[in-house]
């Protein structure tokens, strides 16, 4: 890292801070393999989109072929307008017809260690099975059925076997709180919600089918609940309402299982409706159609992560969350894959569980947050060294900026010194697949950056005016060109979308997101636009100041926001998760203070710094900085329903004021 450079341009610029020299190009041995080997791809799909995603939509199987490959009314998008297909029959009926019959599609492991091995023929059954269910529940074509699960096989087949009938699903992320499952039924007027009797984390049960009560008693569309054993009745005994609440295993007898027809539906059909987990204001049904949808993953999924037949993938995300549909279930087995899907925490019984599973299965793919990799280092060198990882050979992340001593670590500890490619992917519930990555065999990776926009995705970082920033000015990002997998809608307000997404600069992709490109045309993500810092004039995105925390070696995690200061405007202040071994001090504050100018410059000092054990973050993990600054600026709290932990926040309002007074 070097000294800053100079802002330049308008006021919306996002000045630039971070300089990250390190430059890793894929070694010769995994380029001459690679999935993609030819640079000239990308433009090829920049002269010729369509072209580019018609071919990629060869990869699937139609039941019927469609006629324009896009209708692009601005913002409203139809792609393969006339084809037919089934998103079920294509991530398992066609499987089933090939030797992949016998392959692995899902190995599952349970928290406690209990194991499932699916194959494609097994999912097929299921998937079948689960379908017929659904049917004889009275569930039709255009229903939508919701999900409030573990992380269990059934959860897949589930979201497979609505996908066969052609009703939507919306997946309710498990950890979620009875308000919210009820919210989110309602919005989509789900007519089946499907639970569990519980699933297990870090040893205690999660009540899945008691919250499940909770909230359809407030939903007046569900007219059953479905209801998965995992735990069985020994562990945890649940209320089953008559004539509402339906066993799965009681629902799938003898006489009720039966093959049932995949459903040819409109490439348009809506697949799923999923809920972004935003910071503020009511959730946002995004909606996501079949064909484009299918498209993008499945080409992504297999050029990103390289996949080769005999890979052993592993995406850690929950399915609750958009990383779940797309890259381990919609891409993954729409491409044959053999998945990973683990129940539990990833510090139980012991914090190498994730170590212990990709040794046990020799996993050669993990794609996993930059959240997670930050805990691992926080929790030590020692636990990832007890395992034998050799089988990895390419390692993903997703979610957040990396901060670039995070990516390092993770090459170091997890991924053999250097000897795994890691693809840092840029996308959004809304997008549906991955937009900004490298192609692991073709671009040479640069710590802390996604790299480049995926073949066909028009990226572009624009100031307020809707001027193109200069190369290293960060500006807002945005997607300039209609791609596949495009959130179609917000689910029952499309005023919302138009207003959220298409509005500031019409018939162009609003992201949210500030970065900056730098003259390699690399993008950079600077963190969420809502969060950029303005001292003195000078607006300073999150992820530079937290990386340059990041790379001292007392600290684990940082969050920084602005807070009203008189002089500069705002003033940065930080909080720091420090890492094992090291006592917060006032040395070590001073310390930090002076590594960060030293790191990014003067501007970017932190006026204050607080250390805490945890920060608050939503249930997907992300760090809320909302948060942090109502504790700042002395307001009451906003919403704290979302977060994975409510009770962080006190107990940081609490050393805060204390520390202020
Ligand atoms: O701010 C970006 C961040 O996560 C946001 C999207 O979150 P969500 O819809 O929950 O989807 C998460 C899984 C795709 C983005 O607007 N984000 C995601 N991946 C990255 C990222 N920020 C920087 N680098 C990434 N690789």
């Amino acid at each position: 890292m070097s000294a800053p450079q100079d802002s330049s341009g308008t006021s919306a610029n996002i000045d630039a801070l971070l300089q990250e020299t390190r430059r890793f190009p894929p070694s010769s041995e995994f380029a001459a393999h690679a999935n993609v080997r030819d640079e000239a791809v990308y433009q090829r799909a920049h002269d010729d989109p369509e072209g580019f995603w018609a071919e990629a939509a060869n990869r699937l199987d139609w039941f019927k072929r469609w006629d324009t490959v896009l209708e692009w009314n601005a913002p409203w998008a139809k792609w393969f307008v006339g084809g037919q297909l089934n998103a079920s029959y294509n991530c398992v009926d066609r499987h089933n017809a090939t030797s992949r019959r016998n392959k692995a599609a899902i190995i599952w492991e349970g928290e406690p260690g209990d194991t499932r091995v699916l194959t494609y023929h097994d999912l097929y059954r299921e998937v079948n099975n689960f379908a017929a269910v659904l049917l004889d529940l009275g569930i039709k074509k255009g229903d939508r059925v919701a999900f409030y699960m573990p992380m269990i096989p059934e959860l897949a087949i589930g979201m497979l076997a609505c996908a066969r009938i052609g009703a939507p699903h919306t997946v309710i992320f498990g950890g979620f709180s009875a308000e919210a499952l009820r919210d989110r039924i309602n919005d989509s007027q789900a007519k089946l919600c499907v639970t569990a009797d519980g699933g297990w984390r870090r040893g205690n049960i999660v009540p899945l089918k008691d919250t499940t009560d909770t909230a359809v008693a407030d939903a007046p569309t569900i007219e059953h609940v479905l209801v998965i054993q995992r735990v069985g009745p020994d562990i945890r005994q649940v209320n089953m309402k008559e004539g509402r609440d339906v066993w799965y295993h009681e629902a799938v007898s003898r006489e009720s299982r039966r093959l049932v027809d995949p459903e040819p539906v409109d490439s348009e059909h809506p697949l799923y409706i999923m809920y972004t987990s935003g910071t503020t204001g009511k959730p946002k049904g995004q909606l996501h159609t079949t064909g484009g949808y299918l498209t993008g993953v499945s080409l992504t999924h297999e050029w990103i992560f390289d996949l080769k037949e005999e890979d052993v993938y592993w995406c850690t995300a929950d399915i609750g969350w958009v990383t779940g549909h797309s890259y381990i279930v919609y891409g993954p087995l729409a491409n044959g894959a053999s998945v990973v899907m683990y129940e539990g925490a990833p510090d139980y019984p012991d914090k190498d569980r994730f170590w212990a599973l990709i040794e046990k299965y020799a996993i050669t793919i993990l794609y996993t947050a930059p959240t997670s990799i930050r805990t691992f280092m926080r929790w030590g060198d020692e636990y990832p060294a007890k395992h034998d990882l050799s089988s990895l050979r390419l390692m993903g992340t997703v979610g957040e900026p990396i901060n670039p001593e995070a990516w390092m670590w993770y090459q170091e500890h997890i991924g053999g010194g250097g000897k795994c490619p890691i693809v840092d992917t840029w996308w959004q519930t809304e997008t549906g697949m991955i937009m900004i990555t490298p192609l692991p065999g073709i671009v040479a990776t640069k710590p802390g950056s996604a790299t480049r926009p995926f073949p066909g995705v028009e990226a572009t970082v624009l100031d307020d005016g809707g001027n193109p920033v200069p190369n290293n000015t960060g500006g807002n990002l945005v997607i300039a060109r209609p791609w596949p997998a495009m959130s179609r809608s917000i689910w029952g307000d499309p005023d919302r979308y138009v207003a959220t997404y298409w509005s500031k600069y019409p018939g162009l992709y609003l992201t949210g997101d500030g970065a900056r490109r730098d003259d390699d045309g690399y993008f950079w993500l600077l963190g969420r636009v809502d969060d950029v810092l303005n001292v003195s004039g000078h607006r300073i995105g999150t992820m530079e100041v937290e990386s340059a925390l990041v790379s001292h070696p007392a600290v684990a995690e940082a969050a920084v926001i602005g807070a009203t200061d008189p002089v500069t405007g705002q003033a940065i202040v930080a909080f720091v998760t420090p890492r094992g071994g090291y006592t917060p001090n006032d040395a070590l504050t001073a310390e930090l203070k002076e590594h960060v100018v030293r790191g990014i410059g003067a501007l970017a000092r932190p006026k204050r710094i607080y250390y805490t054990m945890e920060l608050p973050k939503t249930r997907s993990a992300k760090i809320m900085r909302r948060l942090l600054r109502d504790i700042a600026e002395g307001r009451v709290l906003g919403d704290t329903t979302t977060l994975l932990d409510p009770t962080i926040v006190s107990q940081i309002k609490e050393q805060y004021e204390s520390s202020e007074g």
